[in-house]
């Protein structure tokens, strides 16, 4: 009986954490990204508040990708979100200097013209400022290592009729919009990803450890004073198993990204699932650059056989 109680009581070493508001701070090392969110009110002036709490939501299978931001509703961003509904979110790498501003902009109370007189950060247009210069949009961050350009998904959940309240009574949505008293969720529609041209070369050319943004992580609001976030370190690759090598999807995923206007079908990547892995890019590369010269757009296996005898003949040659 005394062993067994000494078992419940100890776990194989856990602790049974008591579980209270804002878990992923207060009982919990949750790892999470640090995002400056910019918005906009009605006249387009742009505000920017912190935020961790802001995922991948759709990622496949739907018309179309999004994210979900976790905020105070009494926040900026929440006010300019139901107002106009379009956002930037910018990923700044690590360092002291941004995580400080991060914090500054995180402290509640200030109205976006408090907040943004003194704001460090350089401010430039986005690319939908840039294509439609009739139409009011978030600035972005140049510092920042990339930028999704988001829109508010309102109309799921029934979230569209909300509107900016001193108080939120309710009833409250499940997931979109108004989701309690204190709280709000967005669905946000990413309408386009900017990257700074390093980082887009280690996406479009193959990855390597040199080659990755510094990426800060947040722990959050710990101890009542201080927000506590690591350093970036130079991230490591583990291999997947052997005999796992190149499946169809690893295929179908590089196949998926290697240029905007050619594209190729399920069938002609199953042609490359021999393709050992460091050169996949290099072979899918050829078939590109082979698609254009004949104005194709869809590589499917009849291509694929076309660029193999051409490849074989200037191999004899
Ligand atoms: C690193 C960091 C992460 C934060 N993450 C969140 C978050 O995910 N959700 C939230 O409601 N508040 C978060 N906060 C607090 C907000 O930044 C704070 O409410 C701030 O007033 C929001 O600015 P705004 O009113 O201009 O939108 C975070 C603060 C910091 C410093």
């Amino acid at each position: 009986m005394d062993s067994e109680i000494k078992k419940i009581e100890n776990m194989d070493g856990f602790k049974d954490m008591r579980i209270v508001d804002n878990f992923y701070q207060t009982s919990s090392f949750f790892p999470m990204p640090t995002i400056e969110i910019s918005t906009i009110d009605e006249n387009g002036f742009t505000n920017i508040g912190s935020y961790s709490l802001c995922f991948p939501y759709y990622i496949a299978g739907k018309e179309y990708y999004a994210m979900v931001l976790e905020c105070r509703n009494s926040s900026n961003t929440c006010k300019n979100l139901l107002k106009t509904g379009k956002c930037a979110l910018n990923f700044l790498p690590d360092d002291k200097k941004y995580f400080k501003e991060t914090v500054r902009l995180g402290f509640p109370g200030d109205t976006p013209e408090e907040k943004m007189k003194n704001c460090s950060y350089t401010l430039v247009d986005g690319k939908r400022a840039r294509e439609n210069k009739d139409e009011k949009y978030p600035k972005i961050v140049k510092e920042a290592y990339q930028v999704f350009e988001c829109t508010w998904v309102k109309e799921l959940d029934g979230a569209e009729n909300d509107k900016v309240q001193e108080e939120y009574k309710g009833p409250y949505h499940n997931f979109n919009g108004i989701t309690s008293e204190f709280g709000a969720h967005f669905i946000l529609k990413i309408d386009n990803i900017l990257m700074k041209e390093k980082y887009y070369n280690t996406i479009i050319n193959g990855v390597n450890s040199g080659g990755f943004p510094n990426v800060p992580v947040d722990y959050g609001y710990r101890d009542s004073k201080n927000f506590w976030y690591t350093k970036f370190k130079r991230p490591i690759a583990m291999p997947i198993p052997k005999n796992k090598g190149v499946g169809l999807d690893s295929v179908k995923y590089a196949a998926g990204r290697i240029d905007p206007e050619v594209k190729f079908t399920d069938e002609a990547c199953e042609m490359l699932v021999k393709v050992p892995r460091p050169f996949l890019n290099l072979v899918l590369k050829g078939c590109v650059s082979w698609a254009k010269e004949n104005n194709v757009t869809l590589i499917t296996p009849k291509e694929m056989e076309i660029i193999n005898d051409k490849r074989a003949k200037e191999k004899n040659k």
